[in-house]
């Protein structure tokens, strides 16, 4: 499995969706950056949701691009690294500098070295390290989009909030007022507590569109019900968002959702979540202020990728999952 010379990278890749043991060590050729690409020495990745998903070819819409078969063979979008070489027309960054970002068009982030536009990537701050860094982009967009809506005293109902997305999101809640309910399994109540959730609900064992006080709104990381449910668990003029989840509740949402929510009152729609770094560095921000933290569940060495993607997507972590090459 693997092999080594001098002029090659370590990346980790997949031929085919399915299950963790799919992924292998390989040597690749040493990346070469395109027009208006860096290449980035990787120092850390995150694990995003959507990498489970790339994986395992599940829900439907993670074959957009490779119906039958993988679009890129290495993973990971959420990237954090030293640039060090520049593809022409490059203006914004040179050889040396820190950067970080979401890299999800082209991925390869579990890798030693990974080729990304200099669009999606941002000077990383100082103060936070590499792996702090790679938590940001994709989840930190999410959170910060998804609770845009917030409004203080409002309450705030987050679904899959033990995760990446969910524990940003549970604080960005906090900071703007809000009373901040979190779901996710048992295991994780805790941890939401401690992200600053006012309450917690174990999915598997309670329905939180069933509870008795409405919400204003509801961020879904992760949905499954039906519109009238979601239009049940909103307080009048109240908002339901999601970002995942099945596909049938997606094709719900937005298929019925806007009726459903006109003719009762509140607003019920998919959030399809703006990319680049002016959506996710406001978080950075937050996080060098120290107003909002940085929860890494785990790092992980780039040959565990299998138990890395597992430990998310089988939802044994609270916060984020990083992977790092060396
Ligand atoms: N709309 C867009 O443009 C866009 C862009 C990027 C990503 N996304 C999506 O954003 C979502 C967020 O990802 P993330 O990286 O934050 O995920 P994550 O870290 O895996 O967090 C999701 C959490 O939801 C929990 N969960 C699973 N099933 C649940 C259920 N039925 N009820 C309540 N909680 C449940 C999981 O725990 P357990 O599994 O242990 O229960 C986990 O703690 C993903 O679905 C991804 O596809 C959307």
């Amino acid at each position: 499995m693997y092999r080594w010379a001098a002029t090659g990278v370590k990346a980790v890749v997949y031929d085919q969706y399915g299950s963790p043991d799919l992924l292998h060590v390989e040597e690749i050729p040493v990346p070469s950056p395109a027009a208006g690409q860096v290449r980035v020495k990787v120092a850390a990745t995150s694990v995003n949701l959507s990498d489970w998903e790339g994986l395992r070819g599940s829900p439907a819409y993670a074959r957009i691009g490779g119906l039958r078969r993988p679009a890129h063979r290495t993973l990971g979008s959420d990237i954090a690294g030293v640039v060090d070489d520049l593809g022409q027309g490059v203006s914004r960054f040179r050889t040396g500098d820190e950067v970080y970002g979401d890299n999800l068009a082209l991925m390869g982030g579990f890798a030693e070295y990974a080729l990304a536009p200099e669009s999606v990537l941002a000077h990383k701050p100082a103060q936070l390290t590499f792996p702090e860094a790679s938590t940001i982009p994709q989840a930190g967009a999410i959170a910060l989009q998804g609770t845009e809506p917030t409004v203080a005293g409002g309450r705030v109902l987050i679904n899959g909030a033990g995760g990446g997305s969910g524990s940003f999101a549970i604080q960005l809640a906090k900071r703007l007022g809000a009373h901040v309910t979190g779901v996710d399994n048992a295991a994780k109540q805790d941890f939401m507590r401690s992200m600053g959730a006012d309450d917690v609900i174990d999915y598997r064992r309670d329905d939180f569109t069933r509870t008795t006080q409405p919400y204003d709104l509801i961020l879904d990381l992760v949905a499954h019900r039906s519109v009238f449910a979601y239009q049940r668990a909103l307080a009048p003029g109240g908002k339901y968002r999601c970002v995942g989840g099945s596909v049938r509740a997606l094709l719900r949402v937005l298929t019925m959702g806007s009726v459903v929510g006109r003719v009762t009152g509140r607003s019920i729609g998919v959030l399809v979540v703006k990319e680049g770094p002016s959506y996710f560095e406001p978080l950075a921000d937050f996080c060098v202020a120290g107003s909002v933290r940085i929860p890494i569940d785990r790092s992980f060495a780039l040959d565990e990728l299998p138990a890395a993607l597992a430990r998310v997507g089988e939802g044994r972590a609270c916060g984020k999952v990083v992977v790092v090459p060396s």
